[in-house]
């Protein structure tokens, strides 16, 4: 197949984030001629770029998204353009202000100027909680979006639409891609979702009873963040174009199942400490149907829940004691 990353200019916002680092180090397996990351460091870190930093062929510049100027610099020259930079749920929820100038406006500028200076294709980072609860299981890309309540999912949702309206417009190629509960190796520590990991993990650390919040039964769909970035460059180097995918493990996960999963790789005993719940959670199931990612972009995700527990846990108690060193 013909390599389109080999000698090409890529630009990807969020690229030192969780998954936007991965997404560099899967790229510069490919003989690109250029990197380019746009960061404002916010969430990313110098940490996860760690690998790559000092690579040539990688420029990182320390800026923000919503500085259009340093957006069009960015772009200019770009063959293909990766925009994963974006606000965790809580932030938007917190300050829907702020997520709109980030989310929506920037991502807007960003789809403009794409189109303005020709990029071949945009591969949009979005996610599952468009669905909100879905109505079906696994839950297909035509599942209907309506029931996403926050202003998260909402902001995702326009962007996908964002850049298909661009594309029958200006014949601006891009993918969106739907990811699920991503978790693995540098991964954010106080995420909304994924962070009941890192606080079993500290349970685990400190030998203290883990804690479920309700019955244990929601279930998530687990991927591992290099399957992830993989999927981001299956999007890229295919020939489809406006289309969405979903990027999940195809497996549904209970809270119950996860820790007790965590609590086996760690061959730990404790037991978890039931507690009731405290807020309503509208999204009590997730399940990916992953048959168009196969179908058109030859994706299937690779690392079982176990795999991904089993190295997520060895770097978190591997950075624990570098900590406790310090
Ligand atoms: N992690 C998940 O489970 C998950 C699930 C679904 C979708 N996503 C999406 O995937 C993408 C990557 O997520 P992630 O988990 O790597 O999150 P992350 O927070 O680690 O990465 C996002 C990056 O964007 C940067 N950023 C934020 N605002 C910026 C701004 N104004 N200007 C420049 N940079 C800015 C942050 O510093 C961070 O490095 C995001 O678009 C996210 O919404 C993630």
């Amino acid at each position: 197949m013909y390599n389109k990353i080999k000698n090409a200019q890529i630009f990807i916002t969020g690229g030192a984030g969780f998954i936007g680092s991965y997404v560099v180090e899967e790229l510069l397996r490919e003989q690109p001629a250029r990197i380019i990351i746009l960061d404002n460091l916010v969430r990313g870190s110098f940490e996860n770029m760690e690998s790559f930093l000092k690579n040539p062929i990688v420029e990182f510049i320390e800026g923000d998204i919503r500085d259009k100027d340093l957006l069009e610099k960015c772009i200019t020259g770009s063959d293909y353009v990766f925009h994963m930079a974006a606000l965790r749920i809580n932030s938007c929820a917190a300050n829907p202000e702020n997520g709109f100038e980030v989310m929506l406006r920037a991502t807007f500028d960003l789809a403009d100027l794409c189109a303005k200076h020709k990029v071949k294709k945009v591969i949009y980072s979005s996610s599952a909680s468009v669905y909100g609860l879905a109505q079906n299981f696994p839950t297909p890309e035509s599942d209907n979006p309506y029931n996403n309540q926050t202003f998260y999912g909402a902001a995702k949702l326009w962007g996908e639409q964002l850049f298909r309206s661009f594309h029958h417009m200006y014949g601006l190629d891009y993918v969106a891609l739907r990811y699920f509960n991503v978790y693995g190796v540098r991964m954010d520590t106080d995420g909304k979702y994924t962070e009941v990991m890192i606080r079993w993990l500290d349970c685990i650390r400190d030998k203290k009873a883990p804690l479920i919040y309700g019955d244990g039964s929601t279930t998530m769909d687990f991927v591992y963040v290099r399957d992830v970035a993989k999927a981001n460059v299956a999007a890229l180097i295919s020939d489809v174009s406006d289309e969405v995918f979903n990027v999940g493990n195809n497996e549904e996960t209970s809270l119950k199942t996860l820790l007790e999963t965590l609590l086996k790789v760690n061959q730990s005993n404790l037991t978890p400490e039931f507690r009731e719940e405290s807020t309503v959670n509208p999204v009590s199931r997730r399940l990916a149907d992953n048959t168009r990612a196969k179908d058109q972009l030859n994706f299937e995700p690779t690392v079982t829940l176990e795999e991904g527990l089993r190295e997520l846990s060895k770097w978190y108690f591997e950075r624990n004691l570098i900590k406790s060193r310090i």
